[in-house]
């Protein structure tokens, strides 16, 4: 069973047949989520981050059948050809989807939920400490992870969390948060039912124009209320 009860560990546990039904989601998912993926021959030609889950199953299912280091090698060539570096240990759900893809790391030990999309640059790592078997995150349900945001250690991210593009998340974070910054921390809590992750990368915030704009309202009201307390001096 995946983190949050789905069945992502029964479709890769069964291997052979349920890794293609895994891959034929991590195909749909990108139609489903990128707005710029127009036909199937673009994306099983062009999609990097399509080639490396594929070899990744592949090379899943061979690691546990104990051939550990041919799956190396298939991980090694995936990474060769992709820039994304996928450990074969690693458990990824179904509907899996990398977009743009160069520089993503993911470690032995992950464990990835159902629906789950990532960036360009994020890793899924070890934190240097942890020494024990898990070593690196579990990520659960519909977990969307920005582009170069690192993600540290034997945590848990709940379902339907959105992690903010650079940030470094060194905890556990609970179920349909929005985490920014570093050390990464929640500035958002939403109930369930949170949309899909849908790359529509024109409506993104920008913090610092927002944060302007918040300062310019505060001048402003300040302004009216110091010609208010003049025009009040000033009666006679
Ligand atoms: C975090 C993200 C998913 C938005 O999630 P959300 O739940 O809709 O959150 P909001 O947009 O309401 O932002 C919440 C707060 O975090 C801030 N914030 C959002 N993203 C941030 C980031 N990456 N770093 C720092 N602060 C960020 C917002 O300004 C806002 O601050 P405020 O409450 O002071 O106004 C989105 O901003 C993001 O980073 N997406 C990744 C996109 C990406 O990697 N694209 C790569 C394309 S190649």
């Amino acid at each position: 069973m995946g983190i949050s009860g789905h069945s992502s560990d029964n479709i890769m546990d069964k291997k052979g047949v349920s890794s293609i039904n895994a891959i034929r989601r991590d195909y749909r998912a990108i139609f489903d989520r990128d707005p710029a993926a127009r036909s199937p021959l673009e994306v099983v030609l062009t999609y990097s981050g399509f080639h490396a889950i594929v070899l990744h199953r592949f090379a899943h299912i061979i690691h546990r059948a104990g051939l550990r280091f041919p799956a190396r090698l298939i991980s090694a060539v995936s990474r060769f050809l992709t820039g994304i570096e996928i450990h074969p240990g690693a458990r990824i759900g179904p509907g899996f989807f990398i977009d743009h893809g160069m520089g993503v790391v993911i470690g032995e030990t992950t464990e990835i939920g159902a629906d789950v999309t990532l960036f360009q640059g994020v890793s899924l790592a070890g934190n240097g400490k942890d020494r024990g078997q898990k070593r690196h995150p579990t990520l659960g349900d519909h977990v969307l992870v920005g582009a170069g945001a690192k993600i540290l250690g034997n945590i848990r991210i709940g379902e339907g969390v959105r992690i903010g593009a650079n940030a470094v998340v060194l905890q556990s974070i609970p179920s349909h948060c929005t985490v920014v910054g570093i050390p990464g921390r929640v500035v958002r809590t939403k109930e369930r039912g949170y949309p899909e992750a849908y790359l529509n990368h024109q409506d993104m915030p920008d913090p610092f124009l927002e944060r302007i704009e918040s300062l310019e309202k505060i001048i402003s009201d300040l302004r009216e209320e110091l010609d208010s307390a003049r025009n009040g001096r000033m009666k006679p």
